[in-house]
């Protein structure tokens, strides 16, 4: 998987889905030259040619006009010195000058894939499966040390990539930005594609030309946020989901992040990711290290589609941990669109009969079951059972629930307090503020300082006494503020801007711990619905509230632009009531079930106000996903129509060898007079006989390649259906 050839001083990274090169130029510059489609052996063919281009500084040969770090494709650009594109460090030396100059010293190559201390990755289950390439750069002018990890897996198309700083000079350094990874493409016309949004309009795909200058896209929100999730894809103009080549980055990382995309004076695109820059200053003793977190790329030779399958397979087998690792996951009922906070124990019970009733599983208790929570402007931080709404305790409730043959899951938001509460009364310093100046409230609430172990300790132990002598199978770990007056008082001045990826880790260390301690929890992590959807998050939640607006036809597009990088498996999707409480907008039972039983199934709606029919009908909904949802949650995805650009989306799942598969079709709006669509099936074995429930026998190659018509008129809005494949 990697070769290195010491006359021609190249490595190769390399296996069946792509090759990745890389080389040390003269005076020990590490160069980009290639990634893309696996090439046999690399002999030179993209030797940077030597040019002597004016304004370009010609450094450290003045003499020789025609080296410049100007225009090299790069793999550790540097300060400074004559590279004017963003670089991949920025630090400031005891001296006060900025500049640096990192040089090829040594490599080293690896089996397997090293763990990143403190920070989610990643990972291989046996040492054969990836390689690691680890490079050694040097700035022998400060002794700092910059390694490069490269890891390559076997049979993935997955290239991670990483640096570590050391700090090799007594003197320290503050490290002022330092890119996860920063690669140079030379003579690509590519487009770019990001997953923006807003709360409740998660994944919004944008595709769009790359303009000459840089294109920053971000997050400063102490989170990987709703607005930016940390993905971006570079892709070839005639790119669609099944051709083409793409790029696609995921930084594995859970707070403010970037992604930089520049196109310079000759259309040379750079691309950069990792944490948040404008926000970070880290100081760096003597001998000590700093880990980046660490970006997945995927490259796929076709399509959008192939791209996400990648992701998807990567996610499930080697980012998810614990017993819910590529187990099915249960449906579960969640009561907070069905009571918000007005709810006590009989109400809880009463409700958990309903939907044991209609095939439920597990039962998530939400927000308010604590302290004197009857609304939001009080008791986040006291972790302890309203003694109003569960006079015999919580325990007692969870027992009762359980007696159902029900799963019992609860909700917390630990990150999070409010001014009215216990913990803030005697904390107030724990709160992330700057002392004297005023703080902003979001949701009535402040954010807790978990850079500090003393606040750590007190919410884990104020959890796990909860957790201990109550019987829980789930937790929804949510968090519904973003981060502002970032300063910690429990460190001095010349370390707050080390602040927000200190609270970062200081989460991560805390989920290590609950995961480690309570095995057996089903983890579901949330921040207002997707604000925190995050290969970070996944490492120690195996699923994640994909978002607040449960409106079907919203949700087409959350869930279809979630689906890019992210697996079904992981996205929670419920069906609420008619009228939506997010949109108001009235749909139909069906496309309420389809559209989230294209996930995690769950519901949140007052069962009570269901009809007897809808009960009947949800019970044999639910029976038809148990009976598919291995098949949904974990096989092979194909997105077949865009709700991002019309009236109509549907998908499908395949199973791992072709014999089953289930498609979804979602038609919007009732349009008199429209055209007739066809809808192109895929993934099927071209060479074998299917059966279509209901509608009869094709075979493979016709359902992909000729596709099925599908009458256009519909009489209603929000129709859609499923076509169940079985191969004959
Ligand atoms: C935001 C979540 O996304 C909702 O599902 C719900 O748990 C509320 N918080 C509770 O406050």
């Amino acid at each position: 998987m990697i070769e290195f050839d010491e006359k021609k001083k190249i490595f190769h990274l390399k296996n069946s889905y792509f090759s990745y090169v890389l080389g040390i130029e003269d005076f020990g510059v590490l160069a980009h030259l290639y990634y893309g489609k696996p090439i046999d052996s690399y002999r030179g063919a993209r030797k940077y040619p030597r040019i002597d281009r004016s304004f370009s500084p010609n450094f450290p040969d003045a003499e020789n006009r025609l080296f410049s770090r100007d225009t090299l494709p790069q793999e550790f650009p540097n300060y400074g010195c004559g590279d004017f594109r963003e670089s991949a460090i920025v630090i400031e030396h005891n001296d006060g000058s900025v500049v640096s100059d990192f040089r090829y010293k040594d490599y080293k190559i690896i089996n397997g894939k090293p763990k990143i201390p403190g920070l989610p990755s990643t990972y291989t289950v046996e040492e054969a499966e990836a390689k690691t390439l680890k490079i050694i750069l040097e700035d022998s002018f400060s002794l700092v040390q910059a390694h490069l990890y490269y890891s390559i897996y076997k049979d993935r198309s997955v290239l991670n990539r990483r640096v570590e700083l050391i700090n090799k000079n007594v003197a320290p350094i503050s490290i002022k930005k330092l890119v996860s990874m920063s690669l140079d493409f030379v003579g690509k016309d590519f487009e770019m594609i990001q997953l923006n949004g807003a709360w409740a309009r998660e994944c919004v795909i944008e595709r769009s030309k790359i303009f000459k200058g840089i294109h920053r896209l971000d997050s400063k929100r102490g989170t990987s946020s709703h607005q930016q999730n940390p993905f971006f894809a570079l892709l070839g103009k005639n790119t669609d989901e099944t051709q083409g080549e793409v790029y696609g980055f995921n930084l594995v990382y859970s707070g403010s992040h970037e992604m930089i995309i520049e196109k310079d004076q000759y259309n040379q695109i750079r691309v950069q990711q990792g944490i948040q820059s404008s926000q970070f200053n880290w100081i760096l003793k003597e001998n000590e290290k700093f880990s980046t977190p660490e970006v997945v790329m995927v490259y796929s030779s076709d399509g959008l589609g192939e791209m996400s399958r990648t992701f998807h397979h990567l996610y499930n087998e080697r980012l998810v941990r614990g017993i819910y690792k590529e187990k099915v996951r249960p449906i579960l009922f969640n009561n907070w669109e069905a009571t918000y906070f007005d709810f006590n124990d009989d109400k809880i019970v009463l409700l958990a009969e309903q939907a044991k009733q209609l095939g439920i599983e597990l039962f998530v208790l939400d927000d308010g079951w604590f302290g004197k929570r009857n609304n939001d402007r009080t008791s986040l931080g006291d972790w302890y059972v309203s003694q109003q709404k569960f006079p015999e305790g919580l325990c007692e409730t969870a027992k009762r629930i359980r007696k159902l043959k029900m799963k019992f899951g609860i909700w917390f938001e630990p990150e999070m307090i409010s001014e009215k509460s216990d913990l803030y009364r005697d904390h107030p310093e724990w709160v992330l503020h700057i002392p004297g100046r005023p703080l902003s409230k979001s949701r009535n609430q402040y954010v807790l300082d978990f850079s500090r172990k003393e606040v750590r300790e007190n919410i884990w132990e104020q959890m796990c006494q909860l957790l201990d002598s109550t019987p829980v199978d789930y937790i929804k770990w949510d968090m519904n503020r973003h981060l502002t007056e970032v300063y910690s008082v429990g460190v001095s001045s010349i370390h707050q801007g080390e602040i927000h990826h200190r609270y970062v880790l200081g989460l991560y260390e805390f989920l290590e711990k609950l995961i480690a301690r309570y095995p057996n929890i089903l983890f579901e992590s949330c921040s207002g619905g997707g604000g925190r959807f995050d290969p970070g998050m996944l490492f120690y939640m195996s699923q994640v509230w994909t978002s607040d607006n449960t409106d079907a036809i919203s949700r087409l597009k959350i869930q279809y632009g979630t689906s890019l990088v992210y697996p079904i498996s992981t996205m929670g999707s419920h069906v609420s009531a008619a009228p939506n409480h997010q949109t108001s907008r009235n749909t139909n039972l069906q496309i309420r079930e389809n559209v989230a039983m294209s996930g995690n199934l769950g519901y949140e709606l007052d069962l009570k106000k269901l009809t007897k029919e809808e009960k009947k009908f949800i019970e044999e909904e639910n029976h038809f996903y148990i009976k598919y949802r291995k098949l949904i949650q974990y096989g092979e995805f194909y997105r077949l129509k865009n709700p991002f650009e019309g009236n109509i989306a549907a998908w499908m799942f395949v199973d791992k060898n072709r014999k089953n598969a289930v498609v979804f079709y979602f038609k919007i709006l009732a349009e008199p007079s429209d055209p007739i669509d066809i809808l192109y099936f895929d993934g099927l074995d071209e060479n074998a006989e299917y059966e279509i429930e209901d509608i009869g026998r094709y075979s493979g190659s016709e359902l992909m390649y000729a596709g099925l018509m599908l009458n256009p008129e519909v009489k209603e809005d929000y129709q859609s259906c499923r076509f169940i494949l079985r191969k004959l």
